[in-house]
């Protein structure tokens, strides 16, 4: 594990990073304004949104879901119901019945969305990715469907999206572009493609590049910070790096992913951090309990650091519901509070970071 340094690195970073790591945990039972205050209220002073993947279908249906989405956060993503096979699950039959419950919701709540995700090799409706697959829709069908999805998705929701996940996902880990669909079909020039039309539908929202494993500074990230420098020399609008934060305690931490976030920042782009959870191998032991808590709190402390990182989002908060258990069989608890709506110490973690970022005047 690079906890320690970790630590070390941050500590270095200068006086807010020494305020951040100073403050320690409360003792038990000591009475600080963090232990009443929510996360978007702490976060208000840091200049930095916090966010959660939301499930639509629980808004409503779940009363502790619902108002701790409303209370807790000002930024909200679809977790999936922006995502292709949901907007269009036959072709030309657009279905933004759930996607509009959300923003409707964020607008009731004075939140900012994050529209997820225009571009991406997964979850596509059947009659695409057969379609794709079997050559049946060729290089050119496959440009005009990609423009006309941006466009509609985009134009739909214009004026409501904050930041868009335009593509996400086109690597892999050894720095390659991943032979997605998109690849296949229209070659590596789908990418600057999409980043263009998405200016045209909707020149005020924020359009990012997202990945996983792209938090500290590896090949992946290399590779994503390479064509991204290549695009904007060409003035391809990509203006957004978001790290998506899915971490293990398995694996431990990047130590360099405030630095990792800053190169992207000097080629002009701001960041995120866009989908973050700490998963860990169950059962899970009083030692991965804590584990977890520092890779939240390193994630978060990294964007608080990082001048250009303009939201944290947790990909959901509750134990109650987590992608996890479905995608990495044996492995769960990731998120901030359990499945009772009891936070956690990476709940109270975060509290912290964010109580003691409050001086932090970034944006
Ligand atoms: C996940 C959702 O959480 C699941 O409900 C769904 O079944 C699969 O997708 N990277 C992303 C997200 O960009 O869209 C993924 O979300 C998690 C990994």
């Amino acid at each position: 594990m690079s906890l320690r340094r970790t630590c070390l690195s941050l500590v270095t970073a200068g006086a807010v990073a020494s305020a951040l790591l100073a403050g320690g945990a409360p003792a038990a039972g000591a009475a600080t304004d963090s232990g009443t205050k929510t996360l978007k209220q702490l976060a208000k002073p840091t200049g930095v949104r916090v966010g959660t993947a939301v499930d639509t279908s629980l808004l409503g249906t779940d009363a502790t879901y619902t108002s701790a989405v409303a209370a807790q956060f000002n930024t909200v993503t679809p977790e999936n119901v922006m995502k292709w096979e949901v907007v269009e699950p036959e072709r030309g039959k657009l279905d933004f019945t759930q996607a509009d419950k959300l923003v409707a919701f964020a607008k009731a709540h004075n939140q900012k969305v994050r529209g997820h995700t225009l571009v991406w090799h997964s979850q596509l409706p059947a009659w695409l990715s057969d379609g794709l697959a079997d050559g049946t829709i060729g290089k050119a069908e496959a440009k005009r469907i990609l423009k006309q999805h941006i466009a509609t998705e985009m134009g739909h929701f214009k004026g409501d999206i904050w930041a868009w996940d335009v593509v996400n996902e086109a690597f892999n880990e050894d720095g390659t572009l991943r032979d997605s669909p998109w690849l296949r079909a229209i070659g590596p020039d789908y990418i600057a493609d999409a980043f263009r039309w998405a200016h045209k539908a909707d020149p005020k929202a924020i359009l990012f590049y997202n990945d996983y494993n792209t938090e500290g500074i590896n090949a992946k990230s290399d590779a994503a910070y390479k064509l991204i420098k290549e695009l904007r020399s060409e003035n391809v609008p990509v203006e957004g790096f978001g790290v998506q934060g899915h971490l293990s305690t398995d694996y431990g931490l990047p130590n360099d992913m405030q630095a990792n976030l800053h190169r992207f920042a000097k080629l002009g782009l701001k960041t995120a951090v866009t989908e973050a959870d700490v998963r860990i191998t169950l059962p899970a032991n009083p030692a991965e309990v804590q584990a977890q808590s520092n890779g939240y709190s390193y994630m978060l402390q990294s964007c608080l650091l990082e001048h250009s990182c303009i939201s944290f989002t947790f990909w959901g908060f509750t134990d109650k519901y987590s992608w996890v258990p479905n995608t990495f069989p044996g492995e769960g608890q990731a998120n901030i509070y359990d499945e009772n709506y009891q936070p956690k110490p990476a709940y109270e973690a975060v509290q912290r970071d964010l109580q003691l970022a409050k001086g932090i005047k970034k944006h």
